[in-house]
């Protein structure tokens, strides 16, 4: 398993990559209707990459099997979106293109590492906790972090946290 940046050639299947994850949420009641919601159109992804902010995960067929995206805004960045096949899932994919969107943060001198996620998921906040992430306090939010959960609690996305990675430590 080949974890790299994302080329032109390789839009095509993230959208469905982006559905098959989902699929995830189909067996969690609260959350089911995500299995069926919108997911990144290919626009929003060649964004991304022109940004230098996206990465795939392709297996020894050549397939590409999950994603993550991010953006730097200022010197932190933002992980948006990361997804690996439903069936793919489980067996260490997410957590090496998680460590991938760390390298790079790294590399692009980011003093912290992003993210909004589920508190109560099981492969959400808690994984990101294991992982070294830490909840930011509602209190300690910045502006950017309070808009992007508020953007998502209008859109009935609900329980969500907004969590940080120290780059530097
Ligand atoms: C989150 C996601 C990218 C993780 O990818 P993955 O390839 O399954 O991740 P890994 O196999 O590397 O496992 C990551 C951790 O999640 C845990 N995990 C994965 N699937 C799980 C499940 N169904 N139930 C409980 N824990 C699970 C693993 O135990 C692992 O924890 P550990 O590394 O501390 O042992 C993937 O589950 C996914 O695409 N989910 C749907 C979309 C989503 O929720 N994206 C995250 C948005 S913030």
């Amino acid at each position: 398993m080949l974890v790299r940046a994302t080329l032109e050639r390789d839009i095509q299947w993230l959208p469905d990559v982006e559905r098959s994850a989902a699929q995830a949420f189909a067996g969690w009641p609260a959350l089911a209707w995500l299995a069926q919601g919108d997911v990144m159109d290919c626009a929003q992804h060649r964004a991304f990459i022109d940004a230098g902010g996206s990465w795939v995960a392709e297996d020894s067929a050549g397939r590409i099997v999950g994603f993550a995206c991010a953006r730097f805004e200022g010197r932190v960045l933002h992980l948006h979106e990361i997804s690996v096949r439903h069936e793919a899932q489980g067996q260490g994919v997410g957590r090496r293109l998680l460590q991938r969107v760390v390298d790079e943060a790294r590399l692009g001198g980011a003093s912290e590492l992003t993210l909004t996620t589920f508190v109560d998921v099981p492969w959400n906040a808690p994984f990101y906790l294991r992982y070294g992430f830490e909840m930011i306090e509602k209190g300690l939010l910045s502006e950017r972090l309070r808009g992007i959960l508020a953007s998502e609690h209008a859109h009935g996305l609900i329980g969500r946290c907004a969590m940080r990675y120290r780059v530097g430590s």
